[in-house]
């Protein structure tokens, strides 16, 4: 696997080729928790305002404005406040987190540690799908040695700073990376979503004023520190501040974990250079950009097009960043067979709580089985379109939304695909290889 920054220097990617990456000693011989000292002697609103400068927006999935979402907390609520680390890193295609975790785990934490510094808490969770349980004895090991070192627990560094940080796994649920599901969750309840508003910020965990940011975003905060909000946002554009990781996956000679500053410049460059372009002789079909929950982009709104990699550059050329979990698709793959298995998956995460959701995408997988196993009907495009439309908008949580466009983005972008399967020319004869991405 290919782990390595383009076009910038590794912020995020820093220290994870040194030995013992994921020691206290190693991070703290590379600078590790010197921005937490730094930051414990600026003021609250300081180091807010330097986290709004830098223009860093959630790398979860929604691009949500860091700084924005941690001003929304309350200072004068007379409740506990809470810093959750969303390392449920469930988005089909994304793996950036997990690496992250298994080799800077240290950063995570300073990273939390200044979040709950400017925002006045005193509890932090982590908290990681069921699968990633390996990871929570990494992380419970970097804490215990940052506990040993006065860095985590009761008075840190000798000031009256006070702050736990604690781990916890789910079950294994994609919906439990929906924040306010994880919050149910975490509370140890079902994993249903919850009403927004209220928003975490005022009513999270307990019911108490709390944020909750994914793993990039956290480890991004002590850089922001550590250069000051304006250099870091200068790393990237003046709207999508500094470097973004992306887990990339398929068929490209190169997967792995790529860090570029926002606004890379290419992403035909990005595919065919820098991850070796296409897997044996093949060429580009398609590319879901930011985990499968956002629209497919074809090669031909890709090649020739300078697609920027950036918050807008996406939005511009008809996706998303999402999650930056990037899956490169060579002209073997079936659009339909690699459409009706994320459908499956869909369906299978539906937590089940709201009609249009739960009714729709056991729909959506039935209609894509019957089109396989050689039912496909001419108005089977519309049928699908149709039960989307009943979904995105309409549904209690964004599961439902990215259920829709995972199959709206499909149908619209690759009809070529769907015609021979809906005019009863095809049935599903997949290639092994096709199936794997
Ligand atoms: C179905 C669903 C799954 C999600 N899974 C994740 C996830 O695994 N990790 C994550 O950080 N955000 C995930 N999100 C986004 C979170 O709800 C939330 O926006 C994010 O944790 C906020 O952190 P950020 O502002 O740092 O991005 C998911 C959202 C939805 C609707
Ligand atoms: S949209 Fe789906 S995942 Fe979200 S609450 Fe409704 S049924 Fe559950």
């Amino acid at each position: 696997m290919e782990i390595k920054a383009i076009g910038c220097e590794p912020l995020q990617l820093k220290r994870v080729h040194l030995e013992n990456s994921h020691t206290l000693k190693v991070y703290q011989e590379n600078d590790g928790y010197k921005w937490l000292k730094k930051a414990m002697n600026m003021s609250p609103d300081t180091i807010i305002n330097e986290v709004k400068a830098s223009v860093l927006r959630g790398r979860g999935g929604a691009g949500f404005p860091t700084g924005m979402k941690w001003s929304f907390v309350p200072k004068d609520s007379p409740k506990e406040k809470y810093i959750v680390c969303n390392a449920d890193e469930s988005e089909p295609g994304t793996f950036k987190d997990r690496y992250l975790m298994e080799r800077d785990p240290h950063a995570l934490i300073e990273g939390m540690l200044i979040a709950a510094f400017a925002l006045g808490s005193r509890a932090c969770y982590i908290y990681t799908r069921g699968e990633y349980k390996y990871l929570i004895d990494i992380m419970d090991a970097a804490i215990e040695e940052a506990r040993a070192a006065n860095l985590v627990g009761k008075n840190i560094l000798g000031s009256d700073f006070s702050c736990e940080v604690y781990t916890h796994t789910g079950a294994g649920a994609y919906i439990c990376g929906e924040e306010t599901a994880l919050l149910s969750s975490l509370e140890g309840y079902r994993g249903h979503p919850r009403m927004k508003p209220p928003f975490p910020a005022v009513e999270g965990l307990y019911a108490s004023p709390t944020v909750v940011n994914n793993v990039e975003t956290l480890t991004a905060v002590p850089q922001i520190i550590e250069m000051g909000g304006v250099a870091w946002r200068d790393l990237g554009t003046e709207k999508s501040g500094g470097t973004k990781l992306w887990s990339v996956s398929g068929h490209v000679k190169k997967p792995g974990v790529y860090e570029l500053p926002m606004g890379y410049a290419d992403m035909e460059k990005f595919i065919m250079e820098d991850c070796g372009g296409i897997r044996n002789g093949h060429n580009l079909k398609g590319v879901i950009p930011g985990g499968s929950s956002v629209y497919i982009m074809r090669a031909d709104d890709v090649i020739g097009k300078k697609v920027l990699m950036d918050y807008e550059g996406l939005v511009a050329a008809g996706s998303l960043v999402g999650s930056g979990g990037f899956i490169v698709i060579d002209e073997t793959v079936d659009i339909v067979d690699s459409t009706k298995n994320l459908s499956e998956f869909y369906k299978h995460e539906s937590c089940g709580w709201c009609t249009p959701c739960r009714e729709g995408t056991d729909w959506i997988v039935k209609i894509f089985n019957r089109i396989a196993s050689g039912g496909g009907r001419p108005e089977d495009a519309q049928l699908l379109l149709d039960l989307c439309d009943n979904i995105e908008g309409k549904s209690f949580c964004a599961l439902g939304d990215a259920a829709a466009w995972a199959i709206q983005g499909a149908i619209k972008r690759f009809p070529e695909d769907f015609m021979p399967y809906l005019n009863g020319q095809k049935t599903a004869s997949i290639e092994p290889e096709a199936q794997k991405f």
